[in-house]
């Protein structure tokens, strides 16, 4: 297994959904936070257009985004700003959309930037936006595990099937693990996940993980109206011990069920996938 300088392994993990609105940002805030309590290196890479990112549920104010270190007006490490907990975010803002249009030369210069980044991480998260469009499915493509949030609602299933759908037909062998948000219960997650798994053992001939549940809870948006996580405003609110609950189980994952490795890995990966 690939080990960087001072030999510790980068898992990456994008946290995505067919749908919007289900809870991504959220769940990624958190659980970063919860990682980087247990002692991770944790780096949040916002890579959502849209408009509720991590830096507005943070209430952070990035001065500089992926754009400007695009344009050269930036460095990475000049861009980087600290959420709580320590964890380091990354705001990719509307650079995005210009990252996906570059070839793959002038990519690859700008993830030699990435490379050259003195901390290490023992994780990157990468907050996706929703849906099947080309930024998102440009950032998946990247990671192996991914994480698909999705709620009971029958929208929320469909569109997560479709999202499985599309990129499991991109034929990389992807692990989808499902956490099903805003749900009463575990019972009722396990239906989630019982839906989303037979349809897609049935249809696109994979099998799909369980990574746990977070309750439907009023201090979520309680919390993102505050703009600050949640597990630092109410630490003992049923959300949150669900969260730690998940946090707690990815951190646990024996490496050959999660595997890991370089950082540069992931973004030269990147840098060559085709938008
Ligand atoms: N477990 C929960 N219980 C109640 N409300 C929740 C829960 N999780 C998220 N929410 C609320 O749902 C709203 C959307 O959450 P969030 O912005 O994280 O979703 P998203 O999937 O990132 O959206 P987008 O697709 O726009 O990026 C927020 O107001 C948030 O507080
Ligand atoms: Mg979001």
């Amino acid at each position: 297994m690939a080990l960087d300088q001072d030999g510790r392994r980068m898992r990456v993990l994008s946290i995505t959904s067919g749908k919007g609105g289900v809870g991504k940002t959220c769940v990624a805030v958190n659980i970063a936070y919860w990682l980087s309590r247990l002692g991770a290196k944790v780096l949040l890479l916002d890579a959502d257009l849209g408009l509720a990112n991590v830096d507005v549920v943070l209430g952070l104010r990035p001065a500089h985004t992926l754009e400007h270190v695009l344009s050269g007006e930036r460095t990475l490490p000049e861009i980087m700003l600290e959420g709580p907990g320590g964890v380091k975010i990354l705001p990719a803002g509307s650079g995005v959309a210009r990252l996906v249009e570059l070839g793959e030369e002038d990519r690859m210069q700008v993830f030699q930037e990435f490379d050259s980044l003195a901390e290490p991480f023992d994780y990157l998260i990468v907050d996706t936006g929703a849906g099947i469009s080309r930024n998102v499915l440009y950032f998946n493509s990247a990671v192996q595990d991914v994480i698909v949030v999705a709620t009971p609602e029958p929208t929320s299933l469909t569109d997560a099937y479709a999202l499985m759908k599309v990129l499991s037909e991109k034929g990389r062998g992807y692990r989808f693990r499902v956490l099903a948000n805003m749900v009463a219960d575990e019972r009722e997650a396990k239906g989630v996940f019982a839906r989303l798994s037979m349809v897609a053992d049935k249809f696109l001939n994979i099998s799909l993980g369980y990574l746990g549940h977070v309750v439907s809870d009023p201090n979520m948006p309680l919390a993102v109206r505050r703009q600050q996580a949640v597990s630092v405003l109410f630490p003992k609110t049923p959300a949150v011990r669900c969260l730690r609950v998940l946090s707690d189980r990815l951190h646990n994952l024996p490496p050959d069920v999660f595997p890991a490795g370089h950082m540069q890995f992931f973004w030269r990966r990147l840098a060559a996938q085709r938008a």
